[in-house]
């Protein structure tokens, strides 16, 4: 039989056609816009990932016996706000992930309704790309459309929603919600409260691996697949991504080098971060995760490419950098671009360039982005080391896990030894094993990984190297605190315009 993996990602959605055992049999990717309609705001159309995966699906399976299809499972970019009115229309854009806009709602989150009374409620406090804060935000600026909402999803759930006409959600991605009670995976009541809504305004909530339901007769028809498929409830696309780099069981981790960082400890059981820098949420395997999550990340890498250096050659330009420069590096970047979550929570933070002199050069540039994305990346690393929790080795996925420049930097910064997977689509792969066990091929998603995740390489922290990036990791941490009061005058001083 075969499987379909959805990818909804920030910038595109990645599909992929994926048999019983683990071979991908086919890759298709359709990008969309991505609008930024104000400084450090950042939403999309769910009506453009609707064409994408409409358009993607049938070219995906173009040549195959359709009728082999079983089961589709989706990874999606998380925290979006999507809200549908009675009829089920969608009502405003969506509100990304990365979306900055809610600095207000985060600091009477944090401060009136106070970050241990959230943190009880859901395991996490609130942080601006988080859903709750948004939906304030709506009430706030927008009351006659927020009067109008109906349903509130998050982005996969939209695509799950066309797909069967079921309104549901998992656990994992509705744990960025800032509405789930993680510790007891049901919609925390207070929260719900405190965001002026009701759980009947709420998806249904399931495993990740869970069947929400079969495809619609339209959809079938339009994609042209079988109504039979089954559909599970999927995840967000780290928990995917964890899946699908086998990331399960106590202390396994992995790093995603996607538009966003993210650094995932997996867990059989809840435990919350004390200082909730780290995000405690459900995994997809049925139990527990936290997480370190960056803003910008190979989205660094693709500012400094695309537009600045109009280059698409990015294998070129990263041979440029020269082996013995690599630890010595005068030239240090924030990568703040869009802000910074963990660990800094900071919608103000921006990206910078510090320590330019004459002799510096385009690679030192571009050496500096990638070090400051692997700097940025270890801050959460170090936050997980401090809570005791011992990680010998990371998984890594994500479209900055193909250079293997990267990955050799990223492994001296945390000096940790990382493992390659055959594949790096860690959020497609995770959703079409989901929808695998869903469909009843594998007892468990721990099962499921166990048989068709297979590493392919090792990159190992070189000793000398790693000794240079401490020095370099301990210059790197003073600029934010030293910058941060200027980010702050600099946010406020956009914020009057
Ligand atoms: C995780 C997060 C990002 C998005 C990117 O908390 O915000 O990783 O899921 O798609």
């Amino acid at each position: 039989m075969l499987y379909i993996g959805i990818d909804l990602g920030t910038s595109a959605v990645k599909l992929l056609l994926m048999d019983g055992e683990g071979h991908i049999r086919n890759q298709v990717t359709k990008e969309y816009p991505l609008e930024f309609p104000q400084p450090g705001w950042s939403q999309q159309n769910p009506a453009d990932w609707k064409t994408a995966v409409w358009e993607g699906i049938p070219e995906l399976v173009k040549g195959f016996d359709v009728g082999q299809v079983a089961g589709i499972g989706a990874g999606g970019q998380m925290h979006g706000l999507v809200v549908l009115d009675a009829e089920d229309r969608v009502i405003r854009p969506a509100i990304l992930w990365n979306d900055g806009r809610t600095a207000k709602e985060v600091d009477y989150l944090n401060r009136e309704i106070g970050t241990e009374k959230l943190s009880a409620c859901t395991a996490n406090i609130a942080f601006a790309g988080f859903t709750a804060p948004k939906l304030l935000w709506m009430r706030e600026n927008e009351p006659e459309l927020f009067a109008r909402i109906a349903k509130i999803m998050l982005p996969k759930d939209y695509i799950n929603y066309l797909l069967t006409g079921v309104h549901a959600t998992d656990y994992s991605d509705a744990s960025g919600m800032l509405l789930l009670d993680v510790a007891h995976k049901c919609w925390s009541q207070e929260m719900l409260a405190v965001c002026g809504v009701k759980e009947s305004q709420m998806p249904r909530l399931f495993e990740s691996y869970e069947p929400i339901g079969t495809l619609l007769p339209e959809a079938a028809r339009q994609l042209g697949l079988p109504e039979s498929v089954k559909v599970c409830a999927g995840a967000g696309d780290n928990a995917a991504a964890a899946v699908g780099t086998g990331t399960v069981g106590n202390g396994a981790c992995n790093i995603s080098l996607g538009t966003s960082g993210t650094i995932f400890i997996s867990s059989e059981r809840f435990g919350v971060d004390p200082n909730n820098a780290l995000h405690a949420f459900a995994h997809a395997d049925g139990n527990y995760h936290l997480m370190g999550c960056m803003l910008s990340a190979a989205s660094c890498n693709m500012w400094w490419m695309d537009e600045i250096l109009e280059s698409s050659d990015y294998g070129r330009e990263q041979a440029r950098i020269e082996p013995e420069k690599l630890g010595r590096n005068h030239v240090y970047f924030l990568p703040y671009l869009m802000g910074e979550r963990s660990p800094i929570n900071d919608v103000c933070a921006r990206g910078t360039f510090t320590g330019i002199t004459m002799d510096t050069t385009r690679a030192d540039m571009l050496q500096a982005v990638l070090e400051g994305v692997a700097f940025a990346i270890r801050d959460s690393f170090e936050v997980a080391k401090r809570l005791g929790i011992e990680i010998t080795s990371s998984r890594i996925c994500g479209g900055g896990a193909k250079s293997a420049l990267w990955k050799q930097i990223l492994a001296n910064v945390l000096n940790l030894r990382l493992e390659e997977l055959e594949s790096e689509q860690g959020p497609g792969m995770g959703g079409a094993m989901l929808a695998m066990v869903a469909c009843g091929l594998y007892p468990s998603v721990k099962d499921a990984c166990g048989q068709l995740v297979r590493t392919a390489g090792t990159v190992l922290p070189d000793p000398a190297l790693a000794a240079l990036y401490e020095e370099r990791y301990q210059r790197f941490r003073e600029i934010y605190p030293a910058m941060k009061g200027l980010f702050a005058s600099l946010c406020a001083g956009e914020a009057k315009k």
